[in-house]
């Protein structure tokens, strides 16, 4: 940014002193000595209107369009002394940007930009304008020397596959194509991508496998393939991308078992496999992942022991989410080493024996759902620990679970969990009481659950986190 404005100040000198000169010799100078091609303004020109519409008309943009009136989401480089377009960006990214236009397409000029390195689309082929766009296959390898990063995003009217051609773009280094409409197969040829370090495809309609080729994107950091219709199961080559940061493949029809090559990606600090259909018990690999700062595997039929794990292991782990995994067994109290563990979500699982006192120690844990288990006795926890919680905290629908009256004010009492005292008095069969308890029971598993925010809570964390992972990744990047 800096270099480009450096230059730009000094085009603008440069560009004063040919207005200058234009104006003394009525005008023809300019297009001798304007420091951008014809070639390369007409392409420019052609590709804008294309996209916002043939009203649209570079030629009062005076000298060329990039240094001295620049347009908004257009940026330019010097090669050899003459400008050259870098960056093309179309959509209403500012209030002044290239918006797009209602009939538009695609013009081959787009390809006669030599230099550009990012071009990105954002609400440009939108539904509402009723003209559905797909991705035109030919001519990429035109751009398959300078293009860096190539993003569609939330073009709710793009349809049809990804170009198999996109195979092609070599230097590629950030493919993001999100919140579209495409569907179809990944094609293997996003493989042959080995320079990519982002890869998203999240947010689309695509179906079948994801390809094996991706094993050799060795540099990738970030894998996101969410919430697309994907099946098949993982395949074993993702245990290849051990640069991987952040792995999110949820919200698909994945099956199969968890990989043992999940051990290799030692830098992998998101893990997100939620909503799919994986199973086969947790295996061992994953408590070799030391990296791993949020782990979600919720909404799986993956069943086996919760305690199966060397929990001690994963140090970093800020986020665990198992719940609803048909998961048994008890809840090992090696969990309660994970210092920086802020959320512990293990609800709708077939958890049994009780809850370690020892999870209170836990310095950062903001919220700890646990309900709808089989756990079982008296909640030890201390009474400043269910006032920090508050409705953070959720043990309801676990019958043999009780907290003990009498240590803590009524409003710190756990939703949902009896009283220790009425379970006694219900033993001794008290049928005042015990039609207390069966009202109390219907109370916490109907239409409760709705009034506990653990949803705001959870995507306000989750939010955070990934600022955090998204500084992160640009760090890494520049
Ligand atoms: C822009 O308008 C001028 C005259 O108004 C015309 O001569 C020129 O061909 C137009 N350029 C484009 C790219 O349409
Ligand atoms: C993992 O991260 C470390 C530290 O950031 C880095 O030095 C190393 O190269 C990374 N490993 C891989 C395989 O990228
Ligand atoms: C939970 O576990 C108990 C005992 O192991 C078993 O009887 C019960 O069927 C399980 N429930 C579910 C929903 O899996």
């Amino acid at each position: 940014m800096k270099r480009f404005n450096a230059c730009c100040s000094q085009f603008i000198i440069f560009a004063l002193f040919i207005t200058s000169l234009s104006a003394r010799c009525h005008g023809e100078v300019e297009l001798d000595v304007a420091p951008m091609e014809k070639a390369e303004k007409d392409a420019l020109y052609s590709t804008i209107q294309g996209f916002v519409g043939h009203w649209w008309n570079g030629s009062d943009l005076y000298p060329d369009p990039c240094g001295w009136t620049p347009i908004q989401g257009v940026s330019c480089d010097l090669f050899n002394g003459f400008w050259y377009v870098t960056v093309l960006n179309i959509g209403p990214i500012h209030d002044n940007s290239l918006s797009c236009a209602k009939f538009l397409e695609f013009t081959p000029h787009l390809f006669e930009l030599k230099h550009l390195k990012t071009l990105s689309f954002f609400k440009c082929f939108e539904t509402q304008h009723r003209h559905q766009v797909t991705i035109p296959n030919a001519n990429w390898e035109k751009l398959a020397g300078s293009l860096e990063s190539l993003e569609f995003r939330s073009n709710t009217g793009l349809i049809g596959k990804i170009p198999s051609n996109f195979g092609v773009l070599k230097n590629l280094q950030s493919l993001v194509l999100l919140e579209n409409a495409l569907t179809g197969e990944i094609p293997p040829a996003i493989g042959n991508l080995n320079r990519l370090k982002r890869l998203v495809l999240a947010g689309n309609h695509f179906t079948g496998h994801i390809p094996d080729t991706f094993g050799a994107l060795g540099e990738l950091l970030i894998l996101d393939l969410s919430r697309n219709s994907l099946c098949g199961t993982l395949p074993l080559t993702l245990g290849s991308l051990t640069s991987l940061l952040k792995l999110d493949v949820s919200h698909n029809l994945l099956e199969g078992n968890l990989l043992k090559e999940f051990a290799y990606l030692k830098n992998l600090t998101l893990m997100d496999l939620r909503n799919n259909r994986l199973s086969g018990g947790l295996t061992l690999s994953i408590q070799e992942m030391h990296s791993l700062e949020e782990m979600v595997l919720s909404n799986n039929a993956i069943g086996g022991k919760f305690r199966t794990l060397k929990w001690e292991n994963l140090q970093n782990l800020v986020i665990l989410d198992f719940s609803n995994m048909g998961l048994t067994g008890e809840i090992p109290e090696s969990i309660s080493q994970l210092k920086r563990l802020r959320f512990l979500g293990l609800s709708d699982n077939n958890l049994t024996g009780t809850l370690s006192p020892k999870l209170s120690t836990l310095p950062c844990l903001n919220a700890l759902y646990v309900s709808g288990n089989n756990l079982a006795g008296e909640l030890k926890f201390s009474v400043e620990f269910y006032g920090k919680m508050g409705t953070r905290f959720g043990a309801w629908n676990n019958p043999s679970l009780c907290y003990p009256v009498g240590i803590m004010p009524t409003s710190y009492a756990p939703y949902g969990v009896k009283p220790c005292q009425q379970e006694i008095k219900f033993v001794e069969s008290d049928a005042k009481n015990g039609y207390m308890d069966m009202a109390f029971h219907s109370m916490a598993s109907s239409g409760f659950m709705s009034h506990v925010p653990n949803g705001f809570w959870w995507t306000f964390l989750q939010e955070i986190l990934m600022m955090g992972l998204f500084m992160n990744f640009f760090y890494i990047i520049f």
